[in-house]
């Protein structure tokens, strides 16, 4: 008899569990759809599944999987996309860098221009290849490098200057190939987020001596992992880069150079392709998204940049505000996600101690303490962003 009771008081409260948790998974649910989430790559694709998988299956059943017809052809499809002579995939943004850099055949210890506040691969890209990364100061309005502080920190050593078109904004790029003239350096472009970007009609990636594209899934220009690509008008540095990719190699088993394995591979190149196709309608969304959020928000934030001159495709909408942390509890708190690119200036991240001396960088740590980033994703509809700027008003 107890142990029936037992039983059946042990079987009610299960029934009752089993209420609280489906009413729980309800309530759960309720606010994961209300959520606006800063970026959600499944819903992102999600325009492109079928045609990933038709592309998947061709790839799968060709047999041939490295450097192959799709690497190819999205090589060709992005040169043309750029408006450069060549491009050559590679398997990664970071990667990118490095080998534009080994390119270059620089010594141990010269020195190449960067600016303070980028994504750390920047900086580690100089590392890698054995050269001193020597930082200048952003323009506080732009985010991007401050051409009128270049100069002063060019020495005998000072062989390179690598931008970064940081947001999706390009840098000044008159100014700054100004200064690469006079001073006969080298310039390379880091595009990883200004894909399509311009500035005076010209497109980012065609400036410099390369330009080093990301297509990390969170891109403009997204793969389904790894991926990355380097254009060039230069044939000679497009055939190093050729085999710099490949073991320094490009006859099978014979090597010229001290190369890497840094391919693009087929799957990804198959679903880059497809997405290339619609480049400009993701441009072209993100940009009517910054629009709303440029003209509605309350000035207490304090927005991007907006000149002329300058065709930006917003892979990053950032406002900033002295109360940042508060702003993004406060925007969690109503149920909007927001990030912060980037939380910590490269020179105070622990793997760079000591690697620039007492040299303080206060514009870069300004804009690291302030800048927040909001949801601008090309799956986001005008409705969620109208609903992020009625939080942010009242904030
Ligand atoms: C400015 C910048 N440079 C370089 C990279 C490196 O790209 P990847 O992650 O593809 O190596 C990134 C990627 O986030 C980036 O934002």
């Amino acid at each position: 008899m107890r142990l029936k009771n037992h039983c059946s008081i042990k079987k009610k409260k299960n029934s009752f569990r089993l209420i609280l948790f489906s009413n729980l998974n309800k309530l759960l649910h309720i606010k994961k759809t209300s959520m606006i989430e800063y970026e959600n790559l499944g819903e992102l694709n999600k325009p492109f599944f079928e045609e990933f998988e038709k592309s998947f299956h061709k790839s799968l059943l060709s047999g041939w999987y490295i450097l192959g017809k799709n690497v190819e052809n999205f090589e060709n499809e992005f040169a043309a996309y750029c408006t450069s002579k060549y491009c050559l995939g590679v398997a990664s943004g970071l990667d990118a860098l490095i080998l534009a850099l080994k390119a270059f055949d620089f010594k141990n210890g010269d020195e190449v221009i960067v600016p303070s506040n980028t994504y750390i691969a920047t900086i580690l890209s100089i590392m890698h290849c054995g050269l001193k990364p020597v930082l200048v100061e952003p323009n506080i309005s732009t985010y991007n490098i401050d051409p009128s502080k270049i100069e002063e920190k060019i020495t005998s050593r000072t062989k390179a200057i690598l931008v970064v078109h940081l947001y999706g904004k390009v840098c000044e790029m008159d100014k700054i190939k100004t200064i690469c003239e006079k001073h006969n350096l080298k310039l390379i472009e880091d595009c990883a987020q200004a894909h399509g970007a311009r500035f005076k009609d010209k497109q980012a990636g065609t400036f410099g001596d390369f330009g080093c594209f990301s297509y990390y899934p969170t891109k403009n220009l997204g793969a389904i992992g790894d991926a990355g690509s380097i254009t060039t008008d230069n044939t000679d540095l497009k055939e190093k880069i050729k085999k710099l990719r490949n073991y320094g190699s490009s006859v099978k088993y014979v090597n010229e150079l001290i190369g890497y394995n840094s391919r693009l591979d087929e799957i990804q190149a198959g679903f880059l392709s497809i997405k290339l196709k619609k480049l400009n309608e993701i441009n072209t969304h993100k940009r009517f998204l910054a629009g709303i959020y440029l003209k509605s928000l309350k000035n207490d934030f304090i927005k991007p940049d907006v000149q002329k001159d300058y065709f930006d495709v917003y892979h990053i909408f950032n406002i900033r505000h002295p109360k940042r942390n508060e702003l993004k509890e406060y925007l969690l708190k109503n149920n909007i996600k927001t990030e912060i690119h980037y939380p910590i200036a490269p020179h105070k991240q622990e793997a760079m101690k000591g690697v620039f001396g007492k040299e303080i960088y206060p514009i870069s740590e300004e804009i690291h303490q302030t800048t927040l980033s909001l949801p601008i994703s090309y799956f986001h509809t005008e409705k969620d962003i109208i609903k992020v700027i009625d939080v942010m008003n009242k904030f």
